[in-house]
């Protein structure tokens, strides 16, 4: 986890997006804050982490807890696992077909002109109301030019909240959206 080698893996201009350059440091600060406001007995992240297991049945991921296994089970069918970007995916399903979208962080790298091309395929493939959230891991977040800032409502208070109890604690900032599409 430090600058040299994540460079020689990533590319060193990923680092233009990042204003804390010491990574040890960034790392210290989110897991300090973690475990002091954290219940570490459920957090089945750091049992992990720390103890290379999970602590108990109930310091578990939600999909492995044992009270969900029917509901999950009789469900299954409704999954569809899909391997693609989002072009892929609006080429596949068309638009109007989701509304939600758990992007994880994969803006982290990106300029502001792909990330808002990005942004536009989401909104394509948007039902009207939907939700999208994602985060970043070490990058400031990219801006969203006027065209997407008008579609795209930023529900800052929900997304502090949520940060606030996020279990994984690796991330520097969480951001969620309705998408207002007439
Ligand atoms: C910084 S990495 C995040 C990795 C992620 N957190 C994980 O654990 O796999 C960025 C990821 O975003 C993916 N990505 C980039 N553009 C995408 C797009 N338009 N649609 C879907 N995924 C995309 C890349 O393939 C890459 O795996």
């Amino acid at each position: 986890m430090n600058r040299s080698i994540l460079s020689l893996v990533k590319g060193a201009h990923s680092f233009r997006h990042v204003d804390e350059k010491e990574f040890d440091k960034n790392l210290n600060r989110k897991v300090d804050r973690a475990m002091r406001n954290i219940d570490n007995r459920t957090n089945y992240f750091f049992s992990l982490i720390l103890l290379g297991k999970f602590l108990s049945h109930k310091c578990l991921p939600p999909y492995l807890l044992k009270e969900n296994f029917d509901k999950l089970k009789n469900n299954i069918d409704k999954i569809e696992v899909f391997h693609g970007i989002s072009t892929d995916v609006l080429k596949k399903f068309g638009p109007d077909s989701f509304n939600k979208f758990n992007m994880s962080n994969i803006f982290e790298w990106m300029e502001d002109d792909l990330f808002n091309n990005v942004m536009r395929e989401f909104i394509d493939l948007a039902k009207p109301g939907s939700r999208l959230c994602y985060r970043y891991t070490l990058a400031r977040p990219r801006n969203l030019d006027e065209k997407n800032s008008k579609i795209l409502i930023s529900e800052p208070e929900l997304a502090a909240e949520l940060f606030a109890i996020d279990r994984s604690f690796m991330y520097e900032s969480f951001h969620v959206y309705r998408i207002d599409k007439k």
